[in-house]
């Protein structure tokens, strides 16, 4: 920061380890830590509030009623204060083992049809990272900060939670 040009701030720093493993620092007390993590779940865009034609309307050929299939990508971000003693800001084995076991019990699963939370309540993306937010934060005990999931290449959701 005391290095660039005085009509210049620093805004934020991103390092990246891996390609999917980073962390994050604007200068405060805390820093940020990012995962990406995969998981394939198969699901149907079909809200039971709307009649098949609406439904067929509004979702296309993501209503074809024996479903579809997606590979997901989630980004996690953590933060807090940089602990003294390990120098991280989560314990990584902890996050991994916390988000995988999570992610697990969407692996490979028919969202509508085999998790309790999309029994009545259409799996969205967006409906989905809602439903992450509710599993990983209070295990994360208050670091979480930031979700977003990639449905495809193209299609990008996030949620901090609000
Ligand atoms: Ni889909």
């Amino acid at each position: 920061a005391p290095r660039l040009p005085a009509e210049a701030a620093l805004a934020r720093l991103r390092l990246y380890e891996l390609n999917d493993l980073w962390a994050e620092y604007d200068g405060a007390d805390q820093a940020s830590f990012s995962r990406s993590y995969s998981f394939s779940a198969a699901h149907r865009l079909h809200a039971a509030t709307l009649s098949d034609e609406q439904n067929r309307a509004i979702y296309g050929k993501c209503n074809n009623p024996n479903g579809h299939g997606h590979n997901y990508t989630l980004e996690v971000t953590v933060g807090g204060a940089i602990d003294g003693q390990t120098g991280m800001v989560i314990d990584l084995v902890e996050l991994d083992r916390t988000v995988r076991g999570v992610l697990d019990g969407l692996d490979h699963r028919h969202l509508d049809r085999e998790i309790a939370g999309f029994a009545d309540q259409t799996s969205t993306a967006e409906n989905i990272v809602v439903y992450l937010w509710g599993e990983l934060a209070p295990p994360l005990e208050g670091k979480l900060q930031y979700l977003k999931l990639w449905e495809t290449k193209n299609n990008v959701f996030e949620y901090s939670g609000k």
